[in-house]
Formats: structure tokens, C-alpha cells, sequence
């Protein structure tokens, strides 16, 4: 079958620790809380470097890691909810950080699903045959869209970027993908308004989609969003092992996004796996996004944990609603 290699991981992660004692000077809030609720100890916070600036590093990283002259590079993926520019996007930007001149890039947007929705991506471009080596960036200052005065969203997100270099591998291969637009208004951000001297009817309600997100902070309903994550994370990991013919239990390791520590071990309970098996660091940085699955991969392969051969699934969820997962021999 046709499957993916990821032949390199790199990750990138601001040196500032921020943890959840440093946030009460924000909002009311305590560290037996947010442990407690999320498993949230500490989160790292950009002291200045931009999300294209972090992208890079880990790209740079990732692409040292897998050997690869950054000129072989035929396709650059980001994904990031908090860049620094609509356009040019992250991935042109590493082009040029890189000398990647042989790409061609784009952004595709995801949410905190991005990283899984970019890797089926890349999968279809290397088995098609349209690229022999891709290279996928995801970068997140969260910090930035955070509203310091918000105790139910502000502790949650940390800033981080990761980066993979996709090559075609031989293996088993499955994804499982979905969407619920219907629970759109549950997590979202608004971009720039419509408001220029021609937009005379901006205000009329039937244009009104998500009224709540009228200033440019992350807005998220908890529980509507742990409703729906409570049962996407085993669907989708579930669907993926129907789809490479194996069972969930044949996996070695499942690398959840980070989001909260409880909904990861609702996901294990409904899985039937032991909690060994999910792999957890959201202690360390809170949720990073799109990054937070490939940060996981990217510390994985650092300490040795991932041997070739070993089936693992990789599980995302976030604004849209949309979530998925896809299972792979690494
Ligand atoms: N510190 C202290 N108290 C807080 C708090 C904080 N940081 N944030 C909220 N609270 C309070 C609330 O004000 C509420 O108080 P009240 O009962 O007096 O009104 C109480 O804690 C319970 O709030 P609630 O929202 O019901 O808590 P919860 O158990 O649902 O947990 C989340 C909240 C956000 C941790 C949880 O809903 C969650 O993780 N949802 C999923 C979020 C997610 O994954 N988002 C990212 C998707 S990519």
C-alpha cells in the first residue's frame, strides 16, 4: 500500500515557561484547577519571535533530520491559525528561508486538525506521483489571539511550532476525516471585518453568522467542544483501523492532540487502550494547535521512543468543528 515515511521531525518551542501560577496574575484562577481540569502544568509564551520564525526553525531542524538538500523539496505545507501574514504564507516564507526553490507552497487551514489533514494531503501528492518529498511546517502563536482576561480560554494555549519531511513509504496507510459545520460557532476567531465606507449593509442580521465573535480573540464554548472531541478522537481512530484492516488494539502508539488531559484519557477508556499507549505533553506546553501532534512526533523520535514497523495513529480535532486521524507504519 501506499503510505508515508516521515524521514525527518523537527520542532521549535519559545523558551519562555509561563505556568499556571504565573497566570493568576492574569485572571482568578489556581493551579489545582487547571491541572485538574486539563493536566496543564506550564505552556511556553513567544517573547517576541513571530509564528514564520518559529516555522523555520523546526523546518530547518526537520530537514537536517532527514538528510535532504532543501532543494529535493517539491511541495512546502503549513498550517497555522495565527500567522504572521495572510500572504505571503509561512510555507513561501520557509521557501525562502530555506532555498527551497524548487517547491511549490501553500497554506492549508485546519485548525488544530491541521497537521493530520496535511499529512493525508501529502500522501496523495506522493502517491500520485506528483511529489517525491514533502515538507510540512505547522507554526502557532496562540498567545496572540488570546484574550488575558478570559480564565476559560486563556490557560489552554501555548505557542510552539513543529515541522516533518514526508516521503513515500510502503506500508499500511488509512485516514479518517470529518467535519461538523454545524458547530462552527463552538471555537472561533474572527479575521479582519468588512468595514470600509462601501459596506453600508455589513450590519444586517442576516449576515450575522457568529455575532459572538466580534473582536479577534479566541472564543470557544468548553463544553460543546469536549462534547464533540469526547467521541471524535475514538470514531476517527476507530474508522482509520477499519480502513488498514487492523484492529485498535494492534496499535503500538496513539499521538492525540494535546488539548486536555481528561478528554485524552476519555478517548484511551473508549478505545480500550491503556494509557501507555497515548502518548501525553500537554503538561509541558498546554495546547499548541495544529503543532501539538507533530511537537509529540518530533519528541518521540528524539528520545528513540518510535521503532520502524511500529503502527501508530495520529488523532486531531478543532475549529470547524473537524477531526481525524490516520494510521500508518512508522
Ligand atoms: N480557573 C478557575 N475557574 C475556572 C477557569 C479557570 N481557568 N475557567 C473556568 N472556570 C470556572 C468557570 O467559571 C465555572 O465556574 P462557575 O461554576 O462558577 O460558573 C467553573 O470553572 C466550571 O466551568 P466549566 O466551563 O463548566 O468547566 P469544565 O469542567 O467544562 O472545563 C474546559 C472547562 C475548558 C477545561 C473544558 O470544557 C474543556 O477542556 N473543553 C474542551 C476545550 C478544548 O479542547 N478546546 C480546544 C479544542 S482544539
Amino acid at each position: 500500500m501506499s503510505s508515508v515515511n516521515i524521514t525527518g521531525t523537527g520542532m521549535y518551542i519559545p523558551a519562555q515557561i509561563v505556568t499556571n501560577e504565573d497566570m493568576k496574575r492574569f485572571v482568578d484562577t489556581s493551579d489545582e484547577w487547571i491541572v485538574q481540569r486539563t493536566g496543564i502544568r506550564e505552556r511556553h509564551f513567544s517573547q517576541g519571535e513571530p509564528n514564520w520564525y518559529m516555522g523555520v526553525q523546526a523546518a530547518k531542524q526537520a530537514v537536517g533530520n532527514a538528510g535532504v538538500d532543501p532543494k529535493e523539496i517539491d511541495v512546502i505545507i503549513s498550517c497555522s491559525i495565527t500567522p504572521d501574514y495572510f500572504y505571503p504564507t509561512i510555507a513561501c516564507t520557509v521557501q525562502d528561508e530555506l532555498g527551497a526553490d524548487n517547491a511549490f507552497c501553500w497554506n492549508m487551514e485546519a485548525a488544530c486538525s491541521g497537521f493530520i489533514y496535511a499529512l493525508d494531503v501529502a500522501r496523495s501528492y506522493l502517491a500520485v506521483g506528483s511529489a517525491k518529498t514533502v515538507l510540512i511546517v505547522c507554526s502557532e502563536n496562540m498567545s496572540k489571539s488570546l484574550d488575558f482576561t478570559d480564565r476559560s480560554t486563556c490557560v489552554l494555549f501555548g505557542d510552539g511550532a513543529a515541522a516533518a519531511v514526508v516521503q513515500k513509504g510502503d506500508g499500511l496507510y488509512a485516514s479518517c476525516m470529518g467535519s461538523d459545520g454545524r458547530t462552527g460557532a463552538a471555537l472561533l476567531a474572527r479575521a479582519l471585518p468588512l468595514d470600509t465606507p462601501f459596506a453600508t449593509e455589513k450590519d444586517d442580521p442576516k449576515y450575522a453568522k457568529y455575532m459572538e465573535a466580534n473582536d479577534p480573540y479566541l472564543k470557544m464554548n468548553g463544553r460543546a467542544v469536549y462534547r464533540f472531541t469526547a467521541h471524535a478522537i475514538p470514531n476517527m481512530v476507530t474508522g482509520a483501523c477499519e480502513r488498514a484492516g487492523i484492529q485498535v488494539e494492534d496499535l503500538d502508539l496513539i499521538v492525540p492532540h494535546q488539548a486536555n488531559l481528561r478528554i485524552i484519557e476519555t478517548a484511551a477508556e473508549r478505545l480500550h487502550v491503556p494509557m501507555e499507549k497515548m502518548y501525553v505533553n500537554i503538561d509541558r506546553y498546554a495546547n499548541t494547535s495544529c503543532a501539538s501532534v507533530p511537537i509529540c512526533l518530533a519528541e518521540l523520535v528524539a528520545d528513540g521512543r518510535l521503532k520502524r514497523g511500529d503502527k501508530i495513529a495520529l488523532a486531531g480535532f478543532g475549529g470547524g468543528l473537524t477531526c481525524g486521524a490516520v494510521v500508518f507504519e512508522w
